[in-house]
């Protein structure tokens, strides 16, 4: 291993000093505009208690995106836009996934939004980053499209035709499609609410992938494509999934202390708690948590919220670990009756404005993302050709 550096890099940087942070735990990677999460959550500068409780997910997509809160011209203009793509995702789009719902009806639909946001990029001819107007329309087109593409799959996987898109904002009408029924205000208002609280998140792993893709002078749609790639997994986007799944495995409260001993004896993680950056507790996860309680009080979801209470004392009493958005996010969809293959992918719904409104950010202060590592391998040797190796 070289022990001189070479000369473009400080003296200080990890690869020199022979120090790393896994995980890039605790480091700087960049600059954003976009969201802080130093003391409060913030949006563009907007704490996250006000946007929440409104739960107008097109008003704080606007806002990410153009920097801004919207007045209600801006508003309406950009929620037809949005709508407008829902309404007209291309044929060929709708096409390819019913010939994919016919081969394999069980995929996952984090799959399908991952090769449907990777169809449109081939369509719409994306091959590199155009001026911020060209990206900040494309942005608008995927808020609309993406939810299409989820709903759209939703029906082809069970057999129906594809139903048309909902009048109206695109919380209720997502809602809608995946549930069948036309949702009441509290329903609609706390699925807003969990859209904003999903929006945006800083330097989150699906970002950063995101961020990287652009930063070598690729297009939106491959940013996005990693993006989603990235939120599938278990450690990301993809708990709020295994949080529904660990609250059945349970089953009841009398249980919850047996099944969380075992899981500590057995190291593994219990998903929807613990965070890289929040160590006291997630402030999203707070805010949503009280709603949900509220949700479930005197419904058949009330059971699982003694649970929930039950599981959130013990992580705390025996590790000091609170929840996480994704905690109170699976038992309010579990609540408003969506199926549990569409939590993440509604992340994604809810993420695709944060995420593209970080990738404009990178292409307009561009430089590429190229880390250095620390070499761990074997020591120097010498090559052997093939015939004289046994
Ligand atoms: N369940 C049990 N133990 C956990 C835990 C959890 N959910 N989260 C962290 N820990 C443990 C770690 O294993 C580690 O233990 P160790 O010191 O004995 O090795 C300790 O707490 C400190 O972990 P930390 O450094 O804070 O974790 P991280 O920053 O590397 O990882 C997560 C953060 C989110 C990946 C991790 O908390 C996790 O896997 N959570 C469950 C998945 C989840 O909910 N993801 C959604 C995140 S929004």
């Amino acid at each position: 291993m070289a022990t001189t550096p070479p000369s473009k890099v400080p003296a200080t940087a990890p690869a020199a000093t022979g120090d790393f942070a896994k995980g890039l735990a605790g480091i700087v990677a960049g600059r954003t505009a976009i969201c802080s999460l130093e003391g409060d959550l913030r949006y563009r500068g907007y704490a996250i208690g006000p946007l929440a409780t409104a739960g107008d997910f097109e008003e704080v997509a606007y806002l990410l995106l153009y920097g801004e809160l919207p007045t209600p011209d801006e508003h309406a203009a950009f929620s037809r836009r949005v709508h407008g793509a829902a309404r007209g995702l291309d044929p060929a789009v709708v096409d390819c996934l019913t010939r994919l719902a016919a081969r394999a009806p069980t995929a996952a639909p984090m799959d399908v939004l991952r090769t449907g946001v990777s169809l449109l990029g081939q369509i719409e001819l994306d091959q590199t980053p155009g001026p911020r107007e060209a990206l900040l329309q494309q942005a608008e087109r995927l808020l609309g499209q993406v939810p299409a593409i989820l709903a759209a799959w939703m029906d082809l996987a069970a057999g129906r035709p594809v139903a048309p898109w909902p009048e109206g904002p695109l919380a209720p009408a997502l809602l809608e499609r995946l549930t069948g029924h036309r949702p009441t205000a509290e329903q609609t208002a706390i699925f807003g609410t969990t859209l904003v609280l999903y929006a945006e998140h800083e330097f989150n792993a699906s970002t950063f992938t995101a961020r990287t893709i652009v930063s070598t002078g690729s297009d939106m749609h491959s940013g996005i494509t990693g993006a989603i790639g990235a939120l599938k997994g278990p450690l990301h986007g993809g708990a709020n999934e295994q949080v529904l799944e660990t609250l059945s495995a349970i089953g009841s409260a009398d249980r919850a202390e047996a099944w969380v001993g075992e899981q500590f004896a057995a190291k593994r993680v219990v998903m929807g708690f613990g965070h890289r950056v929040y160590k006291d507790g997630d402030v999203r996860a707070k805010l949503l948590g009280r709603m949900c309680r509220d949700l479930a009080r005197g419904t058949a979801a009330e059971p699982l919220e003694d649970l929930a209470d039950r599981v959130e004392r013990l992580m705390l009493e025996h590790k000091g670990l609170k929840p996480n958005l994704d905690w109170p996010a699976a038992r309010v969809y579990h609540a408003l009756g969506l199926p549990v293959s569409v939590f993440t992918p509604i992340f994604v719904v809810a993420r695709m404005s944060g995420w593209t409104a970080h990738i404009i950010e990178q292409i307009g202060d561009n430089r590429l993302i190229r880390p250095l590592s620390l070499y761990c391998g074997a020591p120097p040797r010498d090559y052997r050709p093939l015939a004289h190796r046994r």
